[in-house]
């Protein structure tokens, strides 16, 4: 079967959204490969990659937007209890942000029962912007009013394009925190090229890469990995010579210079390390500077697996 389902009789423990071989080409250029996406019912669910990955067209082709050229997109929730972000959100200019999310109620809620236009106003950060028009907004508000509109209806399925691209540093902990906080009520699906946003907020991590899904699970076991633990040592002094003593050692594995006066140490394990290091740093008669082990960031798993 190709195209988009949904269940509406689903298991409380269904997968919010479930993805089966989706391909999707434009012309001859594959934008997705048969990519197996898996979202659990409640996760905050972080879909990285670089530009040009795959990330808008999967989102769009879950939210039915766009149709898959083969494979299957279920989602189990209902069209009205669906909220999609784009990743450049447009409003009609004559209309106050308040407007547009009252708009945004109306269509979730046509029978006027919902009354959070002012409260998402205010979580937005766009209340006293409230009465301008959506015309004059700058790039930021745009991106916050997109928020707004998507979270006024409550929505059970988040999908978030982009959401802080276009923030400052203080709207981005504002938005990473409002999309913390849809923790337990929905489910969020959101795509993102900052890492640290998605390591920040996500309990669960896929990695896109030129329309292939390269990873997919916990964010723990993306960093942890098999990874071979690593130390960075700052030297006050040249590096080489440290270095040159340290590859000697039976349980260093590999010793990369980073810079003139710091080296990256990888170890059989940071048990041998806490104990072994500092004795062959004191032999090698090093000046350290600082000593510590290098956590996997989401940037350096990112990283090794496209490259
Ligand atoms: N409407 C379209 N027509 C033709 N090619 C398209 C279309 N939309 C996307 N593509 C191509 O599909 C690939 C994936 O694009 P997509 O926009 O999904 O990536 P993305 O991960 O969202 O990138 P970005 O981080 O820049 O937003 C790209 O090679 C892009 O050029
Ligand atoms: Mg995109």
């Amino acid at each position: 079967m190709t195209g988009r389902a949904r269940k509406s009789a689903a298991s409380p423990t269904s997968p919010m959204i479930e993805t089966t071989a989706l391909v999707k080409t434009y012309g001859t250029k594959p934008a997705l490969a048969n990519v197996n996406l898996l979202v659990p019912t409640g996760s905050l669910y972080g879909l990285v990659g670089p530009n040009g990955a795959g990330k808008t067209t999967l989102l769009d082709t879950i939210a039915g937007l766009r149709a898959p050229t083969s494979g299957t997109a279920t989602v189990n929730a209902a069209t009205n209890e669906i909220a999609v972000l784009p990743d450049t959100p447009r409003y009609d200019p004559w209309l106050t942000g308040r407007e547009a999310v009252l708009l945004a109620q109306h269509l979730t809620d046509p029978s006027g029962g919902m009354d959070r236009v002012d409260e998402v106003l205010e979580q937005t950060g766009l209340a006293e912007a409230s009465s301008r028009r959506v015309g004059g907004y700058s790039r930021g508000m745009l991106q916050r009013l997109g928020v707004a509109c998507t979270i006024v209806g409550k929505p059970r399925l988040v999908l978030l394009d982009e959401p802080a691209s276009a923030l400052d540093p203080q709207g981005r902990r504002e938005i990473l925190d409002l999309i913390a906080e849809l923790r337990g009520t929905a489910t969020v699906l959101f795509s993102s090229h900052i890492l640290g946003d998605v390591q920040e907020v996500c309990d669960t991590v896929g990695v896109l890469n030129q329309g292939e899904l390269l990873y997919q699970g916990s964010l723990g076991d993306l960093l942890v990995g098999d990874a071979v633990p690593r130390y960075l040592v700052r030297l006050r002094d040249a590096a080489d010579a440290v270095a040159k003593r340290l590859r000697t050692v039976a349980w260093v594995e590999g010793v990369t210079a980073v810079g003139d006066q710091a080296l990256e140490v990888q170890v059989t394990s940071l048990d041998v390390a806490e104990t072994g290091l500092p004795k062959e740093l004191a032999a090698a008669g090093a000046r350290v500077v600082s000593y510590g082990p290098l956590e996997v960031t989401l940037e350096q798993a990112f990283l090794e697996l496209t490259r």
